[in-house]
């Protein structure tokens, strides 16, 4: 059900190498104001544990593999990020953890908005509320 969410970046590979491209208009549905990268995760650490009002999040990773588990309140699907040209689309009020970081992974996020801690929603229930209004 999530399937939507994957998205097969542009590759252009020669006997040179591989260069991959994200714009506005093939593949970047989004405005983008902010990106940042996870790296250097230790063994058996978990990030995430939370869903956004608003934001939009576009996942990549560049390096090594990482597991992600997006959830929408109803359903909960869990994704293998392994490949350079696979990127996964975190939506506004989906919860996200991610889990099983290999020691070498480096995960970029592409951002359609500034950091914003008011944006987050870091309890679970409150989320679910929030995702299924018929749950409060
Ligand atoms: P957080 O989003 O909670 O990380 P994760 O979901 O991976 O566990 O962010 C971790 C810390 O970094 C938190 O104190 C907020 C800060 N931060 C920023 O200052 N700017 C940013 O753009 C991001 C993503 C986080």
């Amino acid at each position: 059900m999530f399937k939507k969410f994957k998205v097969v970046l542009k590759s252009i590979s020669d006997e040179r190498g591989s260069l991959i491209v994200l714009d506005r208009y093939e593949n970047l549905t989004f405005d983008l104001k902010r990106a940042y990268y996870i790296y250097g995760t230790q063994k058996n650490i978990t990030r995430g544990f939370h869903a956004h009002r608003k934001l939009t999040q576009l996942a990549i990773c560049l390096n090594g593999s990482v597991k992600l588990m997006l959830d929408d309140g109803f359903h909960k699907e869990n994704f293998l990020l392994t490949k350079k040209d696979e990127a996964l689309m975190v939506a506004p009020l989906i919860w996200h953890e991610m889990y099983d970081f290999s020691k070498d992974c480096i995960l970029l996020v592409l951002a359609n908005d500034y950091y914003k801690e008011s944006d987050y929603i870091r309890d679970y229930n409150k989320f679910l509320s929030l995702a299924n209004p018929q749950n409060s």
